[in-house]
């Protein structure tokens, strides 16, 4: 876990132009006059003399040329015939805008989103495929995946289901390929004590916990998923320690940045998160819809407080 205090701004909510600056590290390379070799009417490298064999003249890049075409129209079946593209499924892809942003990024490749509800995205590349079905039902896709991705996936799986999702994935990804995944932990912490004593943000983290696992969908994922993955089969496992700040009380600009959009993540999703919990599974009863709405918009007034210096793990 990284427990390393994230720092305070003393400026709290301020905004210094002069911190932003930065220079550019762009260098150019000057270009050199380069010493070509003539030998029996021929043109070669130099760099390494006599230990390569091909001439590199006009004739033999005209012959080059040749074979790159020969490459493409042996592949032309293929929707990219200049290599082999990468495969890649966004598990749970939500409103797709991860596959959607890397289908953007490589276009050469095949990104694949699933979710149980079509997104409300309105226009995807070509090479973005966004798919409606249940990744706990029998899996149809034909070509095995480089990459599988799965982020914020808490409470989507009951302790076995995960089991089910982790083979799949085993089984579906090509060898050597592999899966990432993104959690959150749904308890605020601080490292200075300023979330007030008897403050309902405080109560969260049990509350939903309690909720998740009397419904059978836990949400302890960010603790278990490294051993439920382990299990499943794969090696080589790397993990890396986030605490994403809530709110933009940060003192450096990427923190600070980043909790204010974590505020807005929270602010627009804790009565989501909240609803079905507490009205289904809610204690010491379940809970009104009235009861829920005035939790969250205290947890919302508290975690507007720029005196309270929450995060959450991811
Ligand atoms: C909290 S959202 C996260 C969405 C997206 N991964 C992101 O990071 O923005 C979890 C998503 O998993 C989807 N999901 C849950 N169970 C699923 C299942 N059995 N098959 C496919 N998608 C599922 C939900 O519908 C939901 O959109």
């Amino acid at each position: 876990m990284s427990d390393k205090p994230i720092t305070v701004d003393p400026e709290l909510n301020t905004d210094n132009p002069a911190r932003d600056d930065y220079q550019s590290e762009t260098t150019s390379v000057a270009s050199s006059t380069y010493r070509w070799l003539i030998e029996n009417g021929r043109r070669y490298q130099t760099m390494r003399e006599n230990k390569y064999w091909s001439p590199a003249d006009e004739q033999q890049f005209e012959s080059l040329e040749a074979g790159h075409a020969v490459a493409i129209v042996m592949d032309f079946d293929k929707p990219n015939p200049l290599f082999q593209a990468p495969n890649i499924l966004d598990v749970g892809t939500g409103s797709g805008l991860w596959a959607i942003d890397v289908a953007d990024m490589l276009p050469e490749t095949t990104v694949r989103g699933v979710d149980l509800f079509p997104p409300p995205a309105a226009w995807v590349s070509p090479n973005c495929i966004l798919e409606v079905d249940d990744v706990l039902q029998e899996w149809t896709w034909t070509e095995p995946f480089d990459f599988i991705h799965l982020r914020i996936m808490l409470g989507s799986f009951g302790v076995d289901e995960w089991k089910v999702v982790y083979k799949k994935c085993y089984d579906s990804l090509k060898p050597g390929g592999w899966i990432e995944q993104l959690e959150l932990d749904a308890h605020l912490e601080t490292d200075d004590n300023s979330l007030p004593q008897g403050s309902l943000a405080a109560t969260w983290g049990d509350n939903t916990f309690g909720c998740a696992e009397r419904a059978d969908r836990r949400i302890d994922t960010l603790n278990t998923m490294r051993a439920s993955i382990e299990q499943a089969g794969f090696i080589d496992i790397h993990e890396r320690d986030y605490k994403w700040p809530i709110g933009a009380w940060a003192k450096e600009k990427h923190f600070k940045e980043a909790g204010a959009l974590n505020y807005n993540m929270w602010s627009s999703g804790i009565e989501g998160w909240g609803m079905w919990y507490l009205t289904k599974f809610g204690e010491p009863s379940l809970w009104s819809r009235d009861q829920v709405f005035t939790y969250v918009g205290k947890i919302r007034w508290e975690l507007k407080n720029p005196r309270v210096h929450c995060y959450q793990r991811a």
